[in-house]
């Protein structure tokens, strides 16, 4: 018999958390907490990504600052704001939903979004930092795997983790996070040769590929723990994960549903990095 990890259920418990926290800090240092989401063109599923952040904002008492901007925007101007919005005092994390147009180059974007304002965990030094185990503002999917999986109590030291999927947003997060709580981490991706025997190695498996119902049962070792990160349409239009859930659920341990896990731990977490980069700033 497996248990369902039940994001929704965590997400709601942290965020109220948070809100005192949050209301705490507001008090003591007679502010508000302020995040800054940058959404360029109107991609739609960029625009309901952006949507949930602004609610989620309104949640836990964070104000938001929104700025939409045309597709057509040019490169200096993107950086102009951004760049303002880096030494805006009110403004504690800087956010900039991906992916941007194709005329922009990203890297330089982001580049300018200064380490301590990073709530995305995506740059370079925040990155280093996770891989040295400092301190730092960590991606909010793995960030948000990792909670889930503490918060069920399962064991991750000396676990065989296999994490499917090497995008510096999930995977190579992840794989760091599982490797600093001392799991022994495999990392598969599409050249992987033989990947099926990989994953039936994992004791944890996390498959953020975004390929529907890419892990079938076959793949899976009984008693697996297995988290999905996948967000697919299926033939029918119905969101649904990498994970073929309904063949491989009984093969786990614990396993995360999509829609219900992951999801709504990863917005959970960007109100949780933009709360801890306030109170680092003070
Ligand atoms: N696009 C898809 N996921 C994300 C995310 O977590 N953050 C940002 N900024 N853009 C994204």
């Amino acid at each position: 018999m497996y248990t369902l990890i039940d994001g929704r259920k965590i997400a709601s418990e942290i965020r109220s958390e948070l809100k005192c926290n949050i209301s705490t800090f507001k008090q003591e240092h007679n502010r508000e907490i302020g995040l800054a989401v940058v959404l360029v063109g109107d991609d739609p599923a960029s625009q309901v990504y952006v949507r949930n952040k602004i609610k989620a904002c309104e949640e836990v008492g964070i104000k938001s600052y929104a700025f939409y901007l045309p597709r057509e925007v040019g490169q200096n101007e993107l950086e102009e704001v951004v760049r303002s919005l880096a030494d805006d005092g009110k403004i504690d994390g800087i956010l900039v939903q991906l992916p941007l147009p194709d005329h922009i180059d990203s890297e330089k974007v982001l580049a300018l979004i200064p380490t301590e304002k990073d709530v995305d965990g995506f740059i370079g030094e925040n990155i280093g930092n996770l891989c040295l185990k400092k301190d730092c503002l960590v991606a909010c999917t793995p960030n948000g795997i990792m909670e889930m999986l503490g918060r069920y109590g399962i064991d991750i030291k000396g676990k065989k983790a296999v994490v499917v999927g090497r995008s510096n947003i999930v995977g190579k997060p992840m794989a760091l996070l599982l490797l600093n709580a001392d799991a022994t981490v495999t990392i598969c991706h599409s050249k992987t040769a033989d990947l099926k025997s990989e994953c039936l190695k994992a004791d944890i498996l996390v498959a953020a590929i975004g390929k529907a119902k890419f892990i079938t049962a076959d793949m899976v070792k009984k008693g697996a723990v297995v988290v999905d990160v996948g967000t697919s349409r299926d033939a029918d239009g119905k969101l649904c994960g990498d994970v073929d859930f309904e063949n491989v659920k009984d093969k786990c341990s614990y396993i995360t549903p999509v829609p219900g896990g992951v999801g709504p731990m990863t917005i959970t977490m960007l109100m949780c990095n933009t709360y801890k980069a306030a109170v680092k700033r003070g």
